[in-house]
């Protein structure tokens, strides 16, 4: 039998590996059902990206971890729960709100003590983080307004060190990569963002399409060398 709904497809598939393999503890779906009940929009990482997530932490070694883009800390707590004893993630949000239930649920999940929230436009954060000499990060996730990517990326390196791990979401937001006129506000910054990653001789790094619950995607992966 054909079938004319792949996306559906997808997302089961996605659920199946979500159930059998990544198998996210409470407070990861507490953390999702509590951004569900505060209205916010279901724009987290899927369960098996927040897992490949900590384990690129671990496999880093990262002590360190910058994010920009917290919404309710579903990543956030993902790679938190990848940092040794005596690690810091430093997680930059735009909107307070946000900000407060992404609060409650990293220690709601045992993690307050090793996670910083900072309320603001991510670009004053990181003036402010280099300002304070919280340099270097050895993990750098980006997923906040795709406008600022290019600047996300700069920063990633400039507050980072030689062999630290870059993440970047969103990068084929639905196919809009091809044709900006889908996105115009959005899809030009991922474009600038991934010729950076091609062209930058700062970055070597690489791009992975994804499908599932969160539609037709996919993450860049790079090493500031
Ligand atoms: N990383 C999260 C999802 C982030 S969604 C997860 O996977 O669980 C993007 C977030 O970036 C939203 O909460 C939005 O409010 C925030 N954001 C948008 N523009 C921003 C800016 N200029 N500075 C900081 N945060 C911003
Ligand atoms: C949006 C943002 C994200 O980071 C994401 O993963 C999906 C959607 C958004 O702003 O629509
Ligand atoms: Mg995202």
């Amino acid at each position: 039998m054909i079938e004319h709904q792949p996306t559906t497809r997808w997302t089961a598939v996605e659920e199946f590996l979500s159930d059998v393999v990544v198998r996210p503890d409470s407070s990861l779906k507490r953390a999702v059902t509590a951004a569900l009940a505060a209205g916010m929009p279901s724009i987290e990482v899927a369960p098996n990206a927040g897992k490949l997530l900590k384990l690129l932490v671990r496999l880093s070694g990262a002590r360190r971890v910058l994010e920009i883009g917290t919404l309710a800390g579903f990543s956030t707590i993902w790679m938190a729960q990848g940092l040794p004893d005596g690690g810091r993630l430093v997680s930059c949000e735009y909107l307070p709100k946000h900000a407060d239930v992404a609060r409650r649920n990293v220690d709601d999940a045992g993690l307050g003590h090793l996670v910083e929230i900072r309320v603001g436009a991510a670009l004053d954060t990181l003036r402010a983080l280099e300002a304070e000499d919280a340099a270097p990060f050895d993990f750098v996730f980006i997923d906040a307004d795709k406008e600022n990517n290019p600047h996300y990326l700069d920063w990633a390196i400039r507050l980072g060190r030689p062999g630290t791990v870059v993440v970047m979401d969103n990068m084929v937001w639905e196919g809009a990569v091809l044709d900006p006129s889908l996105d115009p506000v959005n899809a030009p910054g991922i474009i600038t963002a991934l010729q950076m990653l091609g062209e930058d001789p700062r970055l070597d790094g690489t791009a992975i399409q994804t499908v599932g619950s969160k539609g037709w995607d996919g993450f860049a992966l790079a090493l500031v060398r």
